[in-house]
């Protein structure tokens, strides 16, 4: 005669080795992409302060950061230019010795299995701070495609393997596409912006990249976050004008949007833990209020449990040794 509770959900988490066993889902370290920040000038490490731990490098500093990154077993960095000029047409951004460029070939040369992605947007170097081209105060849609193209292609030529479109654009994964293989770059992936949200989480990567708007916002191209079918559009046209991986950004609070596409589509699922979502829990964790680690490890795995393979992160090196050690 079995007692009652017959079915006993707690036998399955008894102990740690069982609860390994039993997980449906592990981060690992493959998927992880620690953002970096590079400037112009020399010998610069200049730490930020709304991200705690992260730091602009000048490109002779970058390539001995890049060699810590690979050392700790984090696969892949991606790129964000902080020019010293910028100018309203973002001219920085298609020149072939700019700094991004510059510190691609020192990545190359310092840390040669890293996996290098590039961000393709002008607001890091438009004076005005807006992701492309503008035109009596909007965004010149068409005006701005090809420059990113152009963008784009500079970062292939200097040896990035991954390009990726921030700019929601419409039809720039395609305009990229097309660049690239006519310059015999079709080897080099494109990891797409797909829904990516006008967010106040953003905040403290404007503080880093200096790309805050000087006027207006990133409504009238940045996705609302009340919309989660108009996410699945964006994928779609992206998916169809050549996207090899979609991303969704912000992180946690789209968890239904990473969810919903990774049921829908068949392309691998980024997510972006953002710039805020960091600070917040450094600023909670500073405070004694959570545990900062366990809160990050908890954020990865819900990030990775939704749906998301490749996870964009300020804490990647960290993260490695938390999945290695929990
Ligand atoms: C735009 C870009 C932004 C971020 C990544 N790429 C900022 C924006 O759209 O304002 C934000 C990343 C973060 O907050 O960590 N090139």
């Amino acid at each position: 005669m079995s007692s009652f509770p017959f079915r006993r959900m707690r036998r399955l988490r008894q102990n740690r080795a069982m609860r390994e066993m039993l997980a449906e889902t592990h981060v690992t370290r493959h998927g992880l992409v620690q953002p970096l920040f590079v400037c112009d000038g020399d010998a610069i490490e200049r730490p930020i302060g709304s991200l705690p731990g992260q730091a602009q490098f000048s490109c002779d500093r970058i390539g001995e950061r890049a060699k810590q990154i690979q050392d700790a077993g984090v696969p892949a960095v991606m790129l964000f230019g902080v020019p010293d000029n910028k100018d309203p047409e973002g001219s920085g951004s298609v020149d072939p010795a700019g700094v991004v460029p510059r510190a691609i070939r020192a990545i190359s040369e310092a840390a040669s299995e890293l996996i290098i992605i590039g961000d393709v947007c002008l607001c890091e170097f438009t004076d005005h701070g807006h992701c492309g081209i503008l035109q009596n105060g909007d965004v010149d849609n068409d005006a701005t495609l090809d420059v990113l193209a152009h963008q784009a292609q500079v970062l292939a030529d200097a040896g990035c393997d991954i390009v990726a479109p921030s700019a929601m654009a419409d039809g720039q994964v395609q305009a990229i596409r097309e660049r690239l293989d006519a310059a015999e770059h079709q080897n080099v992936l494109i990891l797409s912006y797909a829904a990516k949200y006008a967010s106040a989480f953003y905040g403290p990567f404007r503080d880093a990249a200096q790309s805050t708007p000087s006027s207006g916002d990133r409504r009238g191209y940045q996705m609302d976050s009340r919309n989660s079918r108009e996410a699945m559009q964006e994928v779609a046209l992206d998916i169809d004008e050549g996207a090899d991986i979609v991303m969704v950004k912000p992180g946690l609070p789209y968890l239904d949007i990473v969810a919903r596409i990774h049921d829908a589509f068949e392309v691998p699922v980024a997510s972006y833990h953002v710039s805020g979502e960091w600070a917040q829990l450094q600023a909670a964790a500073d405070k004694g209020w959570i545990d900062g680690d366990q809160a990050y490890l908890e954020s990865l795995d819900s990030l990775r449990r939704a749906g998301a393979s490749i996870i964009v992160t300020y804490g990647a090196e960290k993260a490695v040794s938390l999945i290695e050690n929990r």
